[in-house]
């Protein structure tokens, strides 16, 4: 009897290739792809190529968007892994889990209040599973920072100082394609910071509840280069001589990947991956700052840029008995352009702990093999393979999900409307 966990993907880009080469390499034994669905027959074509050519698996069934309940009938797999355009993630879902099937979905789970509350509705309608694979919590020093909160290294916590860089090469990758639209991404506050919020809800055990946020694009965007006094402009960088000199500038034929991928794909669907990040029709912002009050009381302080000289965090967190601070340098990366260990990776690290009337102490953490630290191949065993017992049970359900994404989309509101957001007016749990 093959009692191999079935799967089938929806959104065969760039990130589905984390989950479909780790069942087609380490989990074999354990897991089973049967079918691609996506909009873009090339780019299915392209993760087939991979399977076969790359990780010596075999080539599996494609279905288009629209075919996804036939996918569904004729494969039945036991869950389906969604990592399509933000936007479309509560679409599959929920039908996914009406169709009888669990999930496991990238982050953000979704983008806005009503779809969070209608993938709540729905898992508490069928009593599927729902897992949001949230990378980061499975980083040994994420996972450190919370063994270290919960053992009391530094007593309860009571404030939370948290600042994120993106880089001119990630940070950039963000102004360059969907995400630019805020209807596809949320905006970086939900697309990005959904990591961040997770990891301070998981880091503190708290989630929450009141939320006050600024957030404006003030680097990227056609008027503010403008103002800068750039004078040459171009809508996509591959063949345009004006792009040539823009350090922002990303041409698809310059890259194989990318190519493949995204340029010898966009006949089907006009999806280009280059654009400039100094055109027009930017809705996301680039520079964002949010106050929020959890339920135990700590206050968080978050800032958030997609410009800077480098990537990672400094992170300190306050409480009763002393303080811990964090650095994290990451390696910088573009989504699909480059390695793939790449991802994530770090360049330099450091915790430190300050104990209220005691020496400081460094804490040494022993980073693993793969990505984000050794973490990546942690959660990928969790999912497709035979989980071990995890103290800090770092597995995310939807609960997890929807808690993440709430912060930043109450930060959305707060900065429509100038107003502190209480996260409980947003969505209902039941
Ligand atoms: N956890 C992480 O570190 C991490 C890293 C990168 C991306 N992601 C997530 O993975 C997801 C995909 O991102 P990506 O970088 O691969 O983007 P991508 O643009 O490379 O891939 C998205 C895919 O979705 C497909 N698609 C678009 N509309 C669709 C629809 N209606 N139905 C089915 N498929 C559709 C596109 O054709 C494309 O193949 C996003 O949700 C993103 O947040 C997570």
């Amino acid at each position: 009897m093959n009692d191999k966990k079935k799967y089938v993907l929806v959104g065969s880009g760039g990130r589905a290739e984390f989950f479909y080469s780790a069942i087609a390499t380490s989990f074999r034994d354990t897991s089973e792809l049967l079918a691609f669905c996506d909009t873009n027959q090339t780019r299915m074509e392209y993760a087939n190529r991979q399977l076969t050519d790359r990780y010596g698996y075999r080539r599996v069934a494609t279905y288009k968007a629209e075919q996804f309940e036939e996918m569904i009938a004729k494969e039945r797999p036991d869950a389906v892994i969604v990592t399509s355009v933000d936007r479309t993630h509560h679409t599959y879902i929920i039908r996914a889990m009406e169709l009888g099937c669990d999930v496991v979905t990238e982050k953000p789970m979704t983008v806005d209040e009503k779809k969070c509350q209608d993938i709540l509705d729905a898992v508490e309608r069928t009593g599927r599973n729902v897992r949001v694979t949230f990378n980061y919590r499975y980083a040994p020093h994420h996972t450190k920072a919370r063994e270290l909160i919960e053992d009391g290294a530094i007593g309860k916590i009571t404030s939370v100082h948290f600042e994120w860089l993106l880089n001119t090469q990630h940070g950039a990758d963000y102004f360059r394609r969907w995400h630019r639209d805020k209807r596809n991404s949320g905006g970086l506050l939900v697309h990005k910071s959904t990591h961040h919020f997770d990891l301070v809800n998981f880091w503190i055990g708290s989630e929450p509840d009141t939320v006050f946020a600024f957030g404006d694009l003030l680097f990227y965007g056609k008027e503010n280069a403008e103002q800068r006094g750039v004078t040459k402009f171009y809508d996509r960088a591959t063949g345009n001589p004006n792009a040539k000199d823009d350090p922002f500038a990303l041409p698809l034929d310059g890259n194989d990947n990318l190519k493949a991928l995204y340029l010898d794909a966009e006949h089907e669907d006009g999806y280009q991956r280059d654009q400039s990040v100094f055109g027009d029709g930017i809705s996301i912002e680039d520079t964002m700052g949010v106050l929020v009050r959890y339920k135990n009381n700590a206050i968080l302080t978050y800032s958030l840029n997609a410009y800077l000289p480098w990537e990672g965090y400094r992170i300190a967190f306050n409480g009763t008995k002393g303080r811990i601070e964090m650095t994290i340098v990451e390696q910088s990366y573009v989504n699909s352009g480059g390695e793939k260990s790449e991802e994530g990776a770090l360049k330099d690290r450091s915790i430190t702990v300050f104990p209220m009337f005691a020496a400081p102490y460094e804490v040494d953490v022993e980073e693993g093999e793969g990505g984000h630290g050794g973490g990546d191949p942690v959660l990928l065993n969790d999912i497709f393979g035979v989980p071990a017992e995890d103290r800090f049970k770092r597995a995310a359900n939807h609960i997890d999900g929807a808690k993440s994404i709430l912060t930043g989309i109450a930060a959305n509101r707060s900065i429509r409307t100038g107003q502190a957001v209480r996260v409980d007016e947003l969505v209902k749990f039941r």
